[in-house]
């Protein structure tokens, strides 16, 4: 009867935001390379992006979270608590696995894929100003399959109230301005506003967005959005 009845059991229809462990970071690459086809990143190859995700994984300011349908990842979220730091932690440490990884890449197109791991190390998470204690959402994605459910805005929720409970005030992101249209909209529609647009070297005009989590006046907490 306990088998009939296990048989019988409908499967977990609801996606679960979970943090993510070891065992997920060939998935979120899998993830990554779905959604991110024809960006630079991806280019580098499955080994530089498990590196890339690890990173989040193993540093303490990390956060790093999975949805998943059915014991499936379906799309992720990891940033960080420390956007100054980590970048130059994670360079400073995994040098050598970030080279290896991304060799073949390298060897293809030394001046361009040069110029980037030069953009790299000198990156420190283009914080906004004036803006203490802003967690830095530094890449999300959900399977292309199961875009449009709201399993994106569940992962910004759920990356916010993380954010919220190791203190931080606020959580912000960059994200292309130009050609890039549903992803602002997508961003508008979690609570985030425009906080401004600067040009980088590469000529990609980047749209910088924040969203305070936590402003503590006369005793209430106010959000961006409804969860
Ligand atoms: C952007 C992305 C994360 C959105 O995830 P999603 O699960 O499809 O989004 P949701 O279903 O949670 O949508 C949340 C809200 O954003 C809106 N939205 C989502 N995609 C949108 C689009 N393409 N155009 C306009 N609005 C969009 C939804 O309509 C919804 O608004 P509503 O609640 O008022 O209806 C997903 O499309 C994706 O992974 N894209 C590729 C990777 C990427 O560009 N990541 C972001 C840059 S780091």
């Amino acid at each position: 009867m306990c088998e009939d009845a296990k048989r019988t059991t409908p499967p977990n229809q609801v996606p679960v935001v979970r943090k993510a462990t070891v065992s997920d970071l060939e998935n979120t690459v899998s993830v990554h390379v779905a959604s991110f086809s024809g960006f630079f990143l991806t280019s580098l190859g499955r080994k530089f992006l498990f590196e890339v995700y690890r990173g989040f994984l193993e540093s303490d300011s990390g956060i790093y979270l999975i949805s998943a349908l059915d014991g499936s990842q379906i799309g992720f979220v990891v940033g960080t608590m420390d956007p100054g730091g980590h970048f130059k932690q994670l360079l400073y440490r995994r040098w050598y696995r970030f080279i290896l990884a991304g060799l073949p890449a390298l060897l293809r197109h030394p001046i361009m894929v040069g110029r980037k791991f030069l953009g790299a190390v000198l990156y420190r998470g283009e914080k906004p100003a004036g803006i203490e204690n802003s967690v830095l959402l530094s890449s999300l994605a959900v399977s292309p399959a199961t875009n449009g459910k709201g399993v994106g805005r569940a992962l910004v929720e759920s990356f916010c109230k993380e954010a919220e409970s190791r203190g931080a005030s606020s959580v912000y992101l960059l994200t292309d301005r130009d050609d890039n249209e549903p992803v602002n909209q997508f961003y508008g529609k979690c609570g985030f506003r425009l906080e401004s647009s600067f040009g980088r070297q590469s000529r990609r005009i980047m749209n910088r967005y924040v969203r305070i989590i936590a402003p503590r006046n006369n005793g209430h907490t106010t959000t961006g959005t409804s969860s």
